[in-house]
């Protein structure tokens, strides 16, 4: 077979990895799909810059139409990032009958469906392991390794600057402020955090995760978000006494036909297996109806495990050139998108609330939550040294949002409650 000629948009972080490997592993590479893998074009946005490896000088272009209109390249391997202008690139690379790999997850969670399509229509595969989890094959798996089974829930720590941040509180006692300024100095946090810390980040991987897994197209507007940015030290003390860490969670569920997805700080019970995942790193767990539970864990970002799924796609698009099968998608999103109502969306609560220090209290308290028909788990009332009021920790039973709502609502207006101080979400 003819040598394979790749053109690679992008050599930052992820480009440079995918050189890398693609230069490292090239016998391997080569035993695997039959042919040379040629890195042919590299578009970057300044052909000047010292880099951290060399590519020949007559490779670089800052012109991404060099690479899309060249009729030699087959594949387009797209580790630029951006959203709209990247989009254009490779809408037309697959009007012009090029693969895609693309670790892009802001791209794909908002028009992978046209993109999707685009490359139906042009029998190209476009493929976006990398867009989810970093190095964790999580894609491939949802796709193909459970395509016999049928998803109940996934839940994922896919956003690894957050659970850095939320690891440090935990194990540290510090505040989400100090950590936050921690991470930015180890280069952990963008300078601007905030698609990482108030949850988008995670959310748009988790509209992937829910497409894949539940074979709806998700759209992110389908995710609700909450961030990490109220999470405060004391929050994480109280999850440890109670037996749970606070972690950011992403989570879809399914029961019967109706879906709903989030991503929120959680309080997770101590003896899952996902609340032991710590720092920068990454899981994901499924629960399938058919193989029980499962969980994978591994680097969600970094140059060389997120260059790894991308080469990996690489490999199975020049898999799918070998056998003719390209533009084939293993997952078709074929079943109509039925999401949850308020009202359906159940789960289990931590509440904490300021209140006065007298008789009856807990009595109108546990009044609302009755009238609105939330059943109570624990009640643990205490008073705090340092404060003249009395805190009240309430966990729930499963319940459904709206009820919730109407609970928090009616506990503005309730005269012995001076704040509500906390509320989480509790699973497992
Ligand atoms: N970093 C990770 O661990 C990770 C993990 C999973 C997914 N991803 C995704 O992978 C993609 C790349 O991330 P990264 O961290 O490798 O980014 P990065 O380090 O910022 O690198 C971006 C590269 O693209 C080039 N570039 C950007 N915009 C360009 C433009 N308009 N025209 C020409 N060249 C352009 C840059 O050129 P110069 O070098 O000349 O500046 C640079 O080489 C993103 O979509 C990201 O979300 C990253």
């Amino acid at each position: 077979m003819k040598p394979i000629r790749v053109g690679l948009l992008g050599l930052g972080t992820v480009g440079t990895g995918v050189v890398r490997i693609v230069e490292g592993h090239q016998s391997d590479l080569q035993s695997q799909v039959g042919s040379e893998v040629i890195i042919e074009k590299v578009l970057v946005k300044n052909v000047d810059k010292s880099r951290s490896i060399s590519v020949p000088h007559h490779k670089m272009t800052d012109n991404a139409w060099d690479i899309i209109r060249d009729p030699d390249i087959n594949i387009i391997v797209e580790v630029m990032g951006g959203i709209e202008t990247t989009k254009e690139y490779l809408l037309e690379a697959l009007e012009r009958g090029k693969h895609v790999v693309t670790a892009n997850k802001d791209l794909m969670a908002l028009h992978g469906p046209e993109i999707l399509a685009k490359a139906k229509e042009h029998q190209c595969d476009v493929f976006y392991e990398a867009s989810v989890a970093g190095g964790i094959p999580i894609i491939r798996t949802l796709s193909e390794g459970f395509s016999s089974d049928r998803i109940l829930k996934i839940m994922g720590i896919v956003n690894g600057t957050t659970n850095f941040i939320l690891t440090k509180m935990s194990q540290e006692g510090a505040s989400y402020a100090d950590v936050l300024k921690e991470a930015q100095e180890l280069g952990y946090a963008e300078a601007d955090p905030t698609s990482d810390v108030e949850g988008l980040d995670a959310a748009r991987k988790m509209a992937i995760l829910g497409t894949l897994g539940f074979r709806a197209n998700v759209a992110l507007e389908d995710v609700s978000v909450r961030g990490i940015s109220s999470v405060s030290k004391e929050d994480i003390l109280y999850a440890k006494r109670l037996g749970y860490e606070v972690k950011l969670l992403g989570i879809a569920e399914r029961q019967d036909e109706h879906i709903s997805l989030s991503v929120q700080p959680t309080m997770i019970r101590k003896s899952h297996p996902i609340a032991s995942v710590n720092g920068v790193f990454n899981a994901v767990y499924v629960h399938g109806e058919a193989v029980g539970e499962t969980m994978f864990y591994g680097a969600g970002a970094g140059e060389m495990p997120t260059a790894t799924s991308v080469v990996a796609d690489l490999v199975a698009v020049i898999k799918n050139l070998k056998l003719g099968v390209n533009g084939q998608q293993a997952i078709v999103t074929y079943k109509e998108k039925k999401l949850k109502t308020d009202e359906q969306i159940e789960y289990k609560n931590f509440i904490l609330l300021h209140v006065q220090d007298k008789a009856g209290v807990l009595a109108r308290i546990t009044q609302v939550f009755a009238e609105f028909e939330v059943s109570l788990a624990s009640v643990l009332q205490q008073p705090n040294p340092d404060n003249p009021e009395a805190e009240i920790i309430i966990i729930t039973h499963d319940a459904s949002k709206a009820s919730m709502d109407k609970v928090l609502k009616h506990f503005e207006q309730l005269d012995v409650i001076r704040k509500i101080k906390s509320v989480y979400r509790v699973e497992g």
